[in-house]
């Protein structure tokens, strides 16, 4: 009698395992821009699944960055898809540039619009063929992201205040990776949970072990001496 449950939850373990990919997506912030072609082809060729881009206008956070034409650029010179992080206060502006621009993740900030503008322009996202996420800075609350689960594909937690790469993984990143986990499991078990800031080759098993499984990294990437190795173990680390 005891053993046919026992069985049942070792069974959905590992099924819920087999179904839970892990994706690394190199955060390119951190490239050299002098060397940006070989260093999107060493992430690449290291077995990276997406490329992050970082997209900041110098008033939702402090840093600017780059645009469209620079997400069209490396659309045509790699392989790799395209996950969009978009850092403006305006996102509805520029949805359907960026979805040409060859983006296949767009990720807008919860922060930036009420609940009623934030789906909109989710549903304005999955129109245009491109996976919807939303993201979330350190302090706002887990539970705002729950009116978007139907409407979207990822959740981007933030692991350091959006801006600046380089910075150290926040205090309570790991607590807040198991909450969302566990909200996700209950309610959307197939939005994934990307996380952003502070990752690193000793902390990026935690992060996986908490239940994140598209880790976003730059500086522990482009900063590597190898980049393909580094690429290398770092999805070995979230494999283990
Ligand atoms: C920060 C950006 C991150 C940044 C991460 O606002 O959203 O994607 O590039 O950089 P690291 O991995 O260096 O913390
Ligand atoms: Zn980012």
């Amino acid at each position: 009698m005891r053993i046919l449950p026992l069985l049942f939850t070792i069974l959905t373990d590992k099924e819920m395992d087999k179904e839970m990919k892990k994706l690394l997506s190199p955060s390119i912030l951190a490239c050299d821009i002098f060397r940006f072609k070989a260093q999107l082809d060493d992430v690449s060729e290291g077995g990276a699944q997406l490329l992050h881009i970082d997209i900041m206008d110098g008033h939702f956070v402090p840093n600017l960055s780059y645009g469209p034409s620079v997400c069209s650029a490396i659309s045509k010179n790699s392989s790799l898809p395209l996950d969009v992080h978009l850092m403006i206060s305006n996102p509805s502006q520029h949805i359907d540039t960026f979805a040409k621009a060859g983006a296949s993740y767009l990720t807008i900030h919860a922060e930036v619009g009420s609940q009623a503008e934030i789906i909109e322009i989710l549903m304005k996202i999955r129109s245009l063929g491109v996976h919807p996420a939303v993201s979330i800075k350190p302090k706002t609350s887990i539970d705002t992201v729950l009116p978007f689960l139907p409407y979207i594909d990822m959740v981007l937690l933030m692991t350091v205040e959006p801006g600046f790469g380089g910075q150290a993984f926040v205090s309570d990143g790991l607590s807040r990776i198991s909450e969302l986990r566990k909200l996700l499991d209950e309610l959307a078990p197939s939005v994934d949970l990307e996380i952003d800031g502070g990752v690193t080759l000793e902390n990026v098993a935690q992060t996986v072990k908490a239940g994140a499984n598209v880790i976003v990294a730059g500086s522990a990437i482009f900063g590597a001496n190898d980049i393909v190795l580094q690429t290398k173990d770092f999805l070995a680390q979230m494999n283990l």
